[in-house]
């Protein structure tokens, strides 16, 4: 039995902790989230889904990877050999997400190098449809493939190849700059956000609450998943990144060290992104408000490019900006790769781990070829709705149940406060076995009805049905037929 890989200390383990969890989500799904859902209102729903499921959850995350010191598909299947699905489901989703992520940061890498001319032009938003997406009249037509796209995606693809694959050491190695360094360029651009004229009534935006907002179940839901989205919990990867560290390591400092700089980070990204947004509608007259209600990538890509273009020295921001956007992904699309391949690797051990993450970013590569067609940003809103709202829920709701009924909370939380400085209380237990599975019980039914009520975003049912509803059967069908055949298997490793 050769020796499992280690972080070379555990400030490591934090930094690639907290790099997964930084990423796009921060710099524009929770800007965008909270201009949609009341301004400041929303930091209220946001805050008590961090506190009450977001943490707890996070710890759960750590204990069980680094209890069983295998990624989430061994992990789950030494607490019962049918089990092991949730691990594939978990994977499952995550990988999803990372084939139409790595197309986000290709379109972030294209843009990098059109801020040295701001190639954009006047009309950002014609710009990034017709001339970057090409985008088609409909879901229903998928046209071609756009060619600089893929071309970006094979570089974004290898940038993350790279970056992990000597395993744990090398991504050790390069979350070193990759986690300080778009927080340093985040820190940048709010200052020079907060110091334009008109940020004032951006940041008041922001920031003013609209309780009216927190009667929509809605704000709940998007709470909810943007907590599991940004956390990067139910993907498969804290427990992976858990289990590379020693059984008697810390966990629950660790894990609120992660939650609260991520949600920190969100925080600060927000005040940059509306201040600048406020700039921009004291320049062009367009109200705030209608700035804002621009979706995640109509405001990194429409919005954003056309703010800075109107900023003294815009090129150097420009470029500074999209370098961020970059940097701040990567460690999230790597971190799934690392939490595939640990699944992947824990299961043949005689395969290099090397082979296994190439043959895991060509998967993911492969993937995302869908999502650059001319229909591309279509296929990526939809799946996107479906795998963080529902997807991940269902995952997350699924480990619960195996750690509740199949290990025991208290069982859990004896070994966290065992090799832990700070304790927790009997509360955790509560909260992982009652109050966080109702409330997803309820978010995740409550959503499907009303999707199926009202098909999301207008889109065809066709497409609704193959990028979304589909994407999810996959996902739980294979989850259940791997639970299936691994608790028929019998290759001796039971736990219990
Ligand atoms: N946490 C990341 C963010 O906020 C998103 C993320 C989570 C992710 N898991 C992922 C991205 C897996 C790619 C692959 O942006």
């Amino acid at each position: 039995m050769t020796q499992r890989e280690r972080w070379s200390s555990k400030t490591i383990f934090i930094f690639a902790a907290v790099g997964s969890a930084v990423g796009l989500g921060n710099v524009w799904r929770f800007p965008y989230l909270a201009g949609k859902y009341g301004g400041g209102a929303f930091l209220i729903p946001y805050i008590i889904m961090l506190f009450v499921m977001g943490v707890p959850l996070l710890i759960m995350e750590f204990a069980i990877g680094q209890k069983m010191q295998l990624g989430a598909v061994g992990a789950f299947k030494k607490i019962k050999r049918k089990l092991a699905g949730i691990g594939i489901a978990s994977v499952l989703c995550g990988f999803v997400v990372v084939s139409y992520y790595a197309v986000v940061m290709a379109w972030s890498l294209l843009y990098m190098f059109f801020s040295f001319r701001l190639s954009w032009g006047a009309d950002t938003k014609s710009f990034f449809f017709n001339q970057v997406l090409h985008l088609s009249s409909g879901a229903g037509n998928p046209g071609y493939i756009a060619i600089p796209i893929i071309f970006a995606l094979v570089a974004v693809w290898l940038m993350v190849y790279f970056s992990i694959w000597k395993g744990v050491k090398s991504v050790g190695k390069v979350v070193m700059i990759t986690m300080p360094l778009p927080i340093i360029l985040l820190l940048i651009l709010l200052i020079r956000g907060i110091t334009l004229p008109g940020a004032g009534e951006g940041i008041i935006f922001y920031l003013k609450p609209d309780f009216s907002a927190l009667l929509d179940l809605a704000v709940w839901r998007a709470a909810a998943s943007q907590i599991f989205f940004t956390l990067s919990l139910a993907f498969g990867i804290m427990i992976a990144y858990a289990s590379y560290q020693h059984e008697a390591s810390d966990i629950s400092k660790s894990a609120i060290i992660t939650a609260l700089l991520n949600s920190a980070i969100s925080i600060v990204a927000g005040l940059a992104v509306f201040s600048t947004l406020g700039y921009m509608a004291v320049k062009s007259g367009i109200p705030i408000k209608e700035l804002a209600a621009s979706s995640g990538p109509s405001l990194a890509f429409i919005v954003f490019p056309k703010a800075l273009s109107l900023m003294p020295l815009a090129p150097l921001f420009a470029v500074l900006f999209f370098i961020m956007l970059i940097t701040l992904a990567i460690d999230s699309a790597f971190s799934l790769v690392e939490a595939a391949s640990t699944v992947l690797c824990d299961n043949y051990p005689h395969l290099r781990k090397e082979d296994i993450s190439f043959y895991v970013c060509a998967a993911g590569f492969t993937c995302g070829i869908i999502f650059t067609s001319f229909a591309g940003l279509y296929y990526l809103d939809i799946t996107d709705h479906f795998i963080t709202n529902y997807g991940l829920v269902a995952a997350g709701l699924l480990e619960i149940w195996a750690v509740v009924d199949f290990y025991g909370a208290e069982k859990l939380r004896g070994y966290i406060n065992e090799v832990s400085d700070i304790k927790i209380g009997k509360y955790w237990s509560i909260a992982i076995s009652y109050i966080i599975p109702a409330l997803l019980l309820v978010l995740l039914t409550t959503g499907i009805v009303s999707d199926i009520k009202k098909p999301y975003g207008n889109y065809p049912q066709g497409a609704i049905f193959c990028f979304g509803w589909l994407v999810l059967i996959l996902v739980f069908t294979a989850s259940f037929l791997f639970s299936r055949f691994a608790s028929k298997t019998n290759d001796g490793k039971i736990n219990r």
